[in-house]
């Protein structure tokens, strides 16, 4: 999972995600999860968002990995989540996109 740009991933993330979900500590939920220190944390468990049971139940810890495996395909990896997204195919996007959201956590 290394070697994503984070300046394109961010280009992807503005296109792609930013409508639904903040990467800033600061700002709160959007129609997504605020996805700030999302590497690492168990899905479904930032405090304030009405998660899908299908979250709440999932046992998932978001690692670069996973977060991959997910954007591939969500409602594969996270059958019946609730985000309406899909499906980021291409795997240098997802690099690209990992390495962006990583990029914001620190
Ligand atoms: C139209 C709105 C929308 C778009 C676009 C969207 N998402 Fe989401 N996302 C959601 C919702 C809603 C959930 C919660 C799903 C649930 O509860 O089942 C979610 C959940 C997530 C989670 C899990 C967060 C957690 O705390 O467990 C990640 C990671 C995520 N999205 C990343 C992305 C990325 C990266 C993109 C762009 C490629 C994206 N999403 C595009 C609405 C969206």
């Amino acid at each position: 999972m290394k070697g994503g740009d984070v300046e394109k991933g961010k280009k992807i993330f503005l296109k792609q995600c930013s409508r639904c979900h903040s990467l800033d500590a600061k700002a709160g939920h959007g129609m997504g999860p605020n996805l700030h220190g999302v590497v690492g944390r168990e899905a479904g468990s930032v405090p304030g968002f009405h998660f899908s049971n299908a979250f709440k139940k999932s046992e998932v810890i978001w690692t670069p990995e996973n977060l991959s495996t997910y954007l591939k395909d969500p409602r594969k990896h996270i059958p019946k989540n609730n985000m309406p997204y899909c499906c980021l195919e291409d795997p240098e996007d997802r690099r690209h996109i990992i390495a962006y959201i990583e990029s914001e956590l620190k």
